[in-house]
């Protein structure tokens, strides 16, 4: 069942939301080489509660920490450790979700460490572009499914691919809410947007044709791909407002 969301419920989720955009935005000059990923958490973590709000990965489901780090070919996930530092050339997506008032807004973003390879720059700067198109594409009375159709059109012509296993969701009264939201076309997902939905897009893009990916047995959380291949992903929380989007996790300027 789709929560739409009333006024009350909008407001809400709108400072949640501005809270994660502002940790990630709080977190950024941190993410260099030499850094290890346990620190991010940390600062992150703090910087959370000191905003009137919780992480809601800490203990979601057993989940240990406070962000979600992946690595190179780590699609999402990640668990962060003090064993894991930063190293010229990596790619790490930092995902946050703050909880605030009981409201959730969730988004993340992938870092380019150092210097790194112009296909690398290229991949994840495409990643990024396709969740700016997917959301473009909001309004009222579009099908959802144009998120997927938009995504993978984008991101095939550049031989990349996109992971199936996991997509973006509603958001906001819950962590993770109907409808999930796929990343390429899947006629599930051929459902009328509607004023007042809320949900992510994360779209996860492997740098190879192959979209399958693998979780780690030891952790029971790490996801990585199967070829092990890069794999980059930006995440936004969008409401769809009367005739258009809203993104709701930029952060405050300045
Ligand atoms: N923030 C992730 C998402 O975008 C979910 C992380 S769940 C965790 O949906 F348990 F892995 F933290
Ligand atoms: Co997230
Ligand atoms: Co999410």
């Amino acid at each position: 069942m789709i929560i739409i969301k009333n006024k009350e419920q909008i407001e809400g989720v709108k400072k949640a939301s501005k809270i994660a955009a502002n940790t990630l935005k709080y977190v950024e000059p941190f993410i260099q080489e030499g850094v290890n990923t346990e620190r991010l958490n940390q600062l992150c973590h703090d910087y959370m509660i000191q905003h009137d709000s919780i992480p809601a990965t800490l203990n979601y489901h057993g989940f240990p920490k406070s962000i979600c780090t992946s690595i190179n070919n780590v699609v999402c996930h990640g668990i962060p450790s003090e064993k894991e530092i930063l190293k010229s050339g990596d790619i790490v997506n930092i995902d946050v979700t703050a909880i605030h008032n009981g409201y959730y807004g969730d988004c993340s973003k992938t870092y380019i460490i150092g210097e790194a390879k112009p296909e690398v720059i290229d991949f994840v700067k495409r990643t990024e572009n396709s969740l700016n198109l997917a959301i473009k594409a909001l309004r009222p009375g579009n099908l959802l499914s144009i998120v997927g159709t938009t995504i993978q059109t984008y991101v095939e012509q550049f031989s990349y691919s996109v992971v199936r296993e996991y997509g973006g969701h509603g958001v906001g009264v819950h962590f993770h809410e109907d409808p999930h939201v796929s990343h390429f076309y899947t006629r599930d997902n051929d459902i009328k947007l509607k004023k007042g939905m809320i949900f992510t897009i994360e779209p996860m893009i492997n740098l190879s044709k192959n979209w399958r990916v693998v979780t780690c047995k030891k952790d029971g959380w790490t996801v990585r791909t199967q070829d092990k291949s890069l794999s980059a992903q930006f995440e936004h929380t969008v409401l769809i407002t009367h005739d258009s989007y809203e993104i709701l996790t930029l952060p405050d300027e300045g």
